[in-house]
């Protein structure tokens, strides 16, 4: 049986609508892959540059051969692994998916989403979506609808409520070169974690200068609130200038700065906890229009790493 939430959805994708969809990372703003007057919504609606490609989201790990081909057994693995997960493939791309989804690349980044009403939806329809994180382009993922609501204002697409996220950041990227895999982008699944499980290295290909994958871009993901790393000096300077102060730490509050404009990431200090925190945070603080934002740096391990990576896109001026 169908939700009535889910039947809506539904509807409004078959006829080439979007709607924001929950996913086990962040929200997507989902469209039919195969209908270009879908995509290019998606794209005008997030005022995102055309030459960035689009993930495709599949029901099921069956319907990989649909939308890619040759592909590598490296990629069957983690996909037999992984999938449903917050992983995504690039992979040479089949025809039927259409250029404006992969910006005109010959491959096409890929995944099973891990949200129990999302693979519903995507059981109830005969394509599959593409979802670029529900956010105006440059702005924070949203973790939750009233995330969507508050970047997309009343341009707000129907939302598919599945309540707060569960792992809070994005997916981790890979790619494949010849024998070599490449990681586009850091995400929930570790380097260490996949690298680990492929019993091969893998290359980091995030800061390269010609971006394959526009997630490379350094400024990204930020808030409106100027951010940078905490740091004794600059601390310094903006309380003598009287500035008013935000905090994003990692376990601890700060004893000189108003609670109120303080987030813990993790008390406990667990790194899952502080990314499922993260952007909740950022739209919190955010919203206080402070002067700016200092953020703690935190261990770079394990999906550690992937936090610091978007804290450092996002404190690029
Ligand atoms: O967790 C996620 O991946 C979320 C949820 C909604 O699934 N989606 C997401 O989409 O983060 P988006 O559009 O915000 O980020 C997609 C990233 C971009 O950095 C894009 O450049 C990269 O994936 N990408 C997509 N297709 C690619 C391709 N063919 N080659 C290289 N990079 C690609
Ligand atoms: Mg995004």
């Amino acid at each position: 049986m169908q939700s009535k939430a889910i039947k809506k959805a539904k509807e409004l994708l078959e006829n080439e609508k979007l709607v924001a969809i929950p996913t086990e990372t962040v929200y997507g703003l989902a469209g039919n892959a195969y209908s270009t007057t879908a995509v290019k919504k998606i794209y005008e609606l997030k005022g995102r540059p055309s030459n960035n490609p689009l993930i495709v989201h599949i029901k099921s790990r069956a319907y990989l051969d649909e939308v890619a081909q040759n592909i590598p057994e490296q990629a069957y693995r983690l996909a037999e692994k992984f999938w449903p997960g917050p992983l995504t493939l690039v992979l040479e791309k089949q025809d039927r998916v259409p250029d404006i989804v992969s910006a005109h690349k010959n491959t096409v980044g890929v995944r099973v989403p891990n949200h129990p009403l999302t693979l519903s939806l995507l059981e109830a329809l005969d394509f599959p979506l593409v979802a670029p994180s529900a956010n105006t382009s440059n702005h924070i993922s949203p973790t939750c609808k009233a995330h969507v609501q508050a970047s997309f204002g009343e341009k707000s697409p129907y939302v598919l409520d599945g309540g707060p996220c569960e792992s809070g950041l994005e997916s981790t990227i890979l790619g494949f070169k010849g024998s070599e895999i490449l990681l586009y982008r850091h995400g929930v699944l570790s380097k260490e974690l996949l690298s680990a499980f492929l019993g091969q290295k893998i290359v980091e290909h995030t800061h390269a200068a010609v971006p394959e994958s526009p997630g490379m871009f350094l400024k990204h993901y930020a808030p409106h609130t100027p951010l940078y790393f905490y740091d004794d000096k600059a601390f310094k300077a903006a309380q003598e200038q009287n500035l008013r102060i935000g905090f994003l730490n990692f376990r601890a509050t700060n004893p000189y700065i108003n609670p109120e404009n303080q987030r813990i990431l993790s008390p406990l200090g667990s790194l899952e906890e502080a990314a499922k925190n993260l952007y909740r945070f950022l739209y919190e603080l955010d919203a206080l229009g402070l002067d700016l934002i200092f953020a703690e740096q935190l261990p770079s391990h394990g999906i550690g790493r992937a936090i610091h990576d978007k804290l450092y896109r996002a404190s690029q001026k």
